[in-house]
């Protein structure tokens, strides 16, 4: 099978080196098309390097599209005449539905949402399909995404909010943890490096505690917090005073979501 990746940004980047590094496709197999040729021209020993995402589609069975909302259209365009009715073309973007997509081009289309803990294979990838997808094209998408991580399938609607849950969530979790990292800082000596390492293995540790014991968040809650104890204080301050952070971090980004739809939606024509 041969795999074809357009835009060598930073996804693109990762799945070209993902994909290779496990060998879930041979080198000879893999396909890399850029809009800036310059960016990719070193790799023309290893991979096979494009010219143009038209030469790249002529190729390519799987085809990854992996640029921003503003740039999708044009790439389809330009692939239109060239791509085989039997290739998968998979967007990597949220906010392209696939009725735009298949305005420019009526075809069968997946979407991949991968997550940056890809990176060392424990992505929670997001999938989803259009209509004409075949059961063949879903194992064939899962077998290529596998090498990343878990894959879960979820309708077209739920992607949104899916992605905030595994793409965004690695930097929500990042910023949540430099805030307590910068609270607990006025009351130790103890150097920051030292404190980042017991706060990181500590989420990992409960994270890996819950998924193997099945344990809940209330579960863990109340087996930490001793009644009249110290845990006790703190998660009450939690449970008081973060639903409106929370709340508010979803009523943003749900509306950012949708603000970046509605621009892709002009786009398209739709
Ligand atoms: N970054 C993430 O964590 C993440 C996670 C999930 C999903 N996504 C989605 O994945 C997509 C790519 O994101 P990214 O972060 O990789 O973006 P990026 O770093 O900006 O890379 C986009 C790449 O697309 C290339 N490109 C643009 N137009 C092109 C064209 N007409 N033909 C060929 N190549 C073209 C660009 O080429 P130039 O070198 O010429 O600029 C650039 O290399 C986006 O839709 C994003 O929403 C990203």
């Amino acid at each position: 099978m041969k795999v074809g990746i357009i835009g060598y940004g930073s996804m693109g980047k990762m799945f070209l080196e993902k994909l290779s590094e496990t060998q879930t496709v041979f080198k000879e197999d893999l396909y890399i098309a850029n809009r800036t040729y310059s960016k990719i021209e070193h790799l023309k020993n290893e991979y096979n390097v494009c010219q143009s995402s038209t030469e790249l589609a002529a190729e390519a069975d799987v085809i990854f599209i992996c640029a921003g909302p503003g740039d999708i259209k044009n790439i389809l365009e330009d692939i239109k005449h060239a791509v085989s009715e039997k290739a998968l073309l998979v967007s990597l973007n949220g906010s392209v539905t696939f009725e735009m997509l298949e305005k420019v081009l009526p075809h069968k289309y997946a979407k991949v949402i991968p997550s940056l803990t890809a990176e060392i294979n424990r992505s929670q990838t997001l999938v989803s399909y259009n209509g004409e997808i075949t059961k063949t094209d879903k194992a064939t998408l899962i077998s290529l995404m596998e090498c990343m991580g878990d894959v879960i399938e979820l309708p077209e609607q739920e992607m949104g909010i899916g992605s905030e849950l595994v793409s965004c969530m690695p930097g929500f979790i990042a910023a949540m943890f430099d805030v307590i990292c910068k609270s607990a800082k006025p009351h130790t000596a103890l150097g920051e490096r030292q404190m980042i390492q017991m706060l990181l293995q500590t989420l990992v540790g409960t994270g890996e505690l819950m998924l193997e014991k099945d344990m809940s968040f209330d579960e863990v809650v109340n087996r930490v917090a001793t009644k009249g104890g110290i845990t006790e204080v703190g998660a009450r301050i939690i449970y008081e005073q973060m639903p409106q952070v929370a709340d508010e971090l979803f009523d943003k980004t749900m509306e950012r979501r949708r603000e970046t739809a509605e621009r892709a939606k002009e786009r398209f024509g739709v």
